[in-house]
């Protein structure tokens, strides 16, 4: 099997999870999306309402900033990098993920890495950032910083940032997150 179909065969799996209550209101898994050999992977907190509803991770008003700062900061399309989310399915009203919720769906992450095996990861925003890195820290406090991030096969430099809707709700947060892009594509390119 290639890196796609073992990506493929993983995500049919999570097509079909009960594990969680998420389940029960979903309208997609928003499972992930982008190049399963990518170097780089962003990871996200949950699938927003435009995201449950076409079944991919940023694809409304965030995911609109993330494509362009990708292209921007990086002269990256979203095809070349993979993008997910901790948890698959949508949380209702858009609250943050709970701890079991999370945990559940770590699985699917970890395999998700294990195939991928990315050399960057941009986690974005607290929840995301919070889980990889096993912090209570804030993202305010952790941006612009680097971390080693161990997963199974494999190691990355972990890069935290803030959310794009956290840049949307805040244009102060703007150059911060233009800034944290450049860092995560020249520890890429110094690899
Ligand atoms: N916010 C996220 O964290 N993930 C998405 O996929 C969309 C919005």
């Amino acid at each position: 099997m290639g890196e796609a179909s073992d990506l493929s065969a993983i995500a049919a799996v999570a097509q079909e999870c009960t594990k969680c209550g998420l389940a029960e209101a979903r309208n997609s898994v928003v499972f992930g999306v982008g190049n399963p050999r990518a170097a780089l992977m962003f990871v996200g907190e949950g699938p927003g309402a435009d995201e449950d509803a076409q079944g991919l991770p940023f694809v409304g008003r965030s995911g609109k900033l993330l494509d362009r700062l990708l292209k921007e900061e990086m002269g990256l399309e979203r095809e070349s990098v993979y993008i997910t989310n901790v948890v698959k399915c949508r949380p209702p009203e858009n609250r943050d993920p709970k701890p079991e919720e999370i945990a559940e769906c770590a699985p699917y992450l970890q395999q998700q890495l294990a195939h991928i095996r990315p050399r960057v990861i941009v986690t974005l925003g607290n929840p995301a950032t919070k889980t990889m890195l096993q912090t209570t820290t804030g993202i305010t406090k952790l941006r612009g910083s680097s971390h080693t991030f161990n997963y199974p096969g494999g190691s990355a430099t972990l890069v935290p940032t803030f959310h794009p809707s956290a840049v949307l709700r805040n244009q102060m947060n703007l150059p911060l997150i233009r800034a944290d892009f450049v860092a995560a594509k020249q520890i890429l390119l110094s690899q």
